[in-house]
């Protein structure tokens, strides 16, 4: 195995903790939020671009690559770092996800998920099997089992089959996984069932993955029921292997996250609402299209660091968003990772101070205050 980690610190007075993931492509440092690149590019930006915003580590779907432009073309261009240029660390989730979001498009048995694809509504099937030759044809450094994810809400039973066979599937991936140099992440799943969460815990930790994915959170339920199941289920895992949760990137959440110890996040939320003209600052979200801004000649915020921040106006972007000239959305794509990934560089220096607590405390009392 050439991935490995380390837990290099810990906060006594939360769950949080410092880390260092070594990978074929580099040592990044935890707590990190991974920007999402689904279709090997994170949208708007070249991946130097990305760097200077302290990106160390990016997330591929391989439901999208699989589609377009077909894993057997990244395989021949040398593997997606490759090609698209990205030198750090890569995860690719596994498709599960992305293809249960598909709704009446797919069916699932025991053997796997039969689907249409949102392109051209061609038929598809994606098996644990299939997912690790896809994944290992991508060639990322992290690679994610073939899980089900039960939607929210969800009745008990429809979680546990879901459970159940996540476990199933787990094994499968495990036994058709052969690319030593990369990690596969299992995943636990449970929906917001106490018993199921530790029961997936329990059983999918037993088979021995190099790290571990908390899935089925985000996808409905309340924040606090989210962060209760954290509360039950982190203590569950190893301590000396990374945990990811998957899916979420709201500052407060990755705060939460955090501080129930957490390593790993991925979301597209930042890059998402940049691109409808919201970003965050820290005194909350701002929806720079809108009119109240118009002659508004501030940064999007005054304390960011960021290329954008330093050189641009709301007014400014504002009038590019609303004229659809695509630097407007570069501009506040770059201003919302920085916005996250300089969170996460704060956290980690918190974390190291022994002020982990305070800081959190504060970051979230200005950026929830009206
Ligand atoms: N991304 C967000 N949630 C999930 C999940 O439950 N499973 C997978 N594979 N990816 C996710
Ligand atoms: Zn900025």
């Amino acid at each position: 195995m050439t991935i490995s980690f380390e837990v290099t610190g810990n906060d006594t007075r939360s769950g949080a903790r410092l880390g260092l993931l070594t990978t074929p492509h580099g040592t990044i440092k935890t707590p990190v939020f991974m920007p999402v690149g689904t279709q090997a590019s994170v949208k708007t930006m070249t991946p130097e671009e990305v760097q200077e915003v302290g990106g160390t580590m990016i997330l591929g779907n391989t439901y999208h690559l699989y589609l377009r432009p077909g894993h057997e073309i990244v395989a021949e261009a040398g593997g997606l770092h490759n090609f698209m240029n990205w030198p750090g660390p890569i995860l690719t989730d596994s498709g599960g996800f992305q293809v249960f979001s598909l709704g009446p498009l797919r069916k699932i048995t025991d053997q796997g998920v039969t689907f249409r694809s949102h392109i051209d509504g061609s038929e598809h099937f994606f098996s644990p099997e299939k997912a690790m030759e896809i994944q290992m044809a991508l060639g990322a450094d992290v690679v994610m089992a073939f899980d089900e994810c039960a939607p929210y809400p969800c009745s008990y039973d429809e979680a546990r089959a879901a459970t159940e066979r996540t476990t199933r599937w787990a094994e499968r991936c495990l036994n058709r996984h052969d690319r030593k140099d990369q990690a596969l992440f299992g995943i636990i799943q449970g929906g917001t069932y106490r018993d199921l969460r530790l029961k997936s815990a329990s059983e999918i930790t037993s088979l021995g993955f190099p790290g571990f994915g908390i899935g089925g959170l985000s996808v409905g339920e309340p924040k606090p029921v989210m962060y209760e199941v954290l509360d039950y289920l982190v203590p569950e895992m190893p301590w000396n292997k990374p945990r990811y949760l998957m899916g979420v990137g709201s500052p407060d959440c990755l705060l939460e996250g955090v501080s129930r110890g957490v390593d790993m996040f991925d979301c597209v939320l930042p890059t998402r609402i940049a691109r409808n003209g919201t970003v965050f600052t820290r005194d909350g979200k701002l929806v720079v299209r809108n009119a109240e801004y118009a002659r508004d000649f501030r940064p999007l915020d005054p304390d960011c660091d960021c290329y954008t921040c330093k050189n641009y106006s709301r007014a400014y972007i504002r009038h590019l968003i609303k004229a659809n000239e695509v630097l407007g959305i570069r501009l506040t794509t770059l201003h919302n990772l920085r916005f996250v990934l300089r969170l996460m560089e704060d956290i980690r220096a918190a974390i190291a101070n022994g002020d982990f607590v305070e800081y959190k405390d504060r970051f979230l009392q200005r950026f929830n205050a009206e």
